[in-house]
């Protein structure tokens, strides 16, 4: 099945490879791609085979949003030296399109990308929004641009090879987008979600296409992350960026650190009279159920330590906390300025 739709300015279109490809065979090269040594193994074949591509590799997961990776992306370039409308193409996960797509926004100012992404969590949510960054000062994306592929190409079959751990961690963002505002999606997820990260190929192909419809909706009109609007699609986040900041960036896969952020979310929520404790308890066995993990206990992290970075995160302003809270299944909102010390006894005692 194949689908084009329109995302937050980016073309996307969902199914097989092999026809979006063809899009690109009218560039003369050198088409810089952007990947890593495994997923080039893997996927990179048909690129290589029908296209001028030069490989620029970087390392593999989150090791790649780094400073020094930038700045050899950007000599790479440099050194392809291609016309500033030929399209970088970038294949691989969300960190490859997050420093890869950095890295093409900042050379000359900015070039195309294509984006094909390779994991669950890149297909079914990372790909559009047009958030790009890279790791810094131990903050999660402290430094990054907005730049949105023009074209992005997501084809479901691409993930038969994605370790079990990640399709896991991936399904956490698809069963955020039923949390935040579509109680029938998260209805679907308790149903048949479990067959998603066990590698059913049309439900997978239904959930990317949810998440990424459920993303454009929340991106369009605030594409910059300005007003506020974009913020429910953060349900979870604070949690989980602190998470993975103290359990040491690339140790806990960003999209596990988000299952427990869910989870944390809901459960503050119910703690602070706002969400029925039932729903809370319906997000926790959810996620568990697929073998996500739930607790900060099931990734060595302990709660007190991740309110130094929840107080830095970027989307604070004033005295307290805002952070992303539930009134229950599907009905996620903006919460701002939550006591400090409200959050603080909570986490010391999850
Ligand atoms: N920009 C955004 O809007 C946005 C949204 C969500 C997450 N993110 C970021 O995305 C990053 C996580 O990305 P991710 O979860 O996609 O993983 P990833 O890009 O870090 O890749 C994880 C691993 O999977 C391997 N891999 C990728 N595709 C494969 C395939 N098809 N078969 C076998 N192995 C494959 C990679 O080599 C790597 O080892 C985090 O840094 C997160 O912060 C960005
Ligand atoms: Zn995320």
């Amino acid at each position: 099945v194949t689908g084009t739709l329109r995302v937050a300015g980016s073309e996307v279109r969902i199914g097989a490879l092999g026809a979006g490809l063809e899009r690109l065979a009218a560039h003369r090269g050198p088409l810089p791609l952007i990947s890593d040594a495994r997923v080039l193994g893997l996927h990179g074949g048909p690129l290589l085979d029908r296209l001028p591509v030069e490989p620029l590799l970087v390392p593999e997961g989150e090791e790649a949003k780094r400073w020094p990776v930038l700045e050899a992306l950007l000599h790479g370039l440099a050194r392809l030296d291609p016309a500033r409308d030929t399209p970088v193409l970038l294949l691989g996960g969300g960190s490859i399109g997050d420093v890869g797509g950095l890295a093409a926004s900042l050379f000359k100012r900015g070039c195309p990308t294509v984006f094909i992404p390779t994991t669950l969590l890149a297909q079914a949510d990372s790909a559009v929004g047009g958030k790009t960054g890279i790791d810094f000062a131990d903050l999660k994306n402290l430094v990054g641009t907005f730049h949105p592929p023009t074209l992005v190409l997501a084809d479901p079959s691409l993930l038969a090879t994605l370790p079990a751990r990640e399709l896991h961690a991936g399904y956490a963002e698809v069963v955020k987008y039923g949390l935040i505002d579509d109680p029938d999606f998260f209805a679907w997820c308790e149903a048949d979600g479990a067959s998603v990260p066990a590698g059913h190929l049309p439900n997978t192909e239904f959930a990317v296409r949810h998440g990424l419809a459920a993303k454009g909706r929340a991106v369009e009109g605030d594409e910059r992350d300005r007003s506020g609007q974009r913020a429910l699609l953060n349900l979870g986040h604070s949690f989980a960026h602190a998470i993975e900041a103290e359990a040491g960036l690339g140790r806990v896969l960003h999209g596990e650190a988000v299952a427990i952020g869910l989870v944390l979310a809901h459960r503050l929520s119910a703690r602070l009279g706002l969400c029925p404790p039932a729903d809370s308890a319906r997000v926790e066995r959810h996620l568990a159920s697929v073998g996500l993990p739930v607790r900060l206990a099931d990734v060595g992290v302990s709660g007190t330590p991740l309110l130094a970075p929840m107080r830095a995160d970027k989307k604070n302003e004033g005295g307290g906390l805002n952070l992303v809270l539930s009134h229950g299944i599907g009905r996620a909102f903006l919460a701002r300025g939550v006591p400090v010390d409200a959050v603080a006894s909570f986490l010391a005692e999850a």
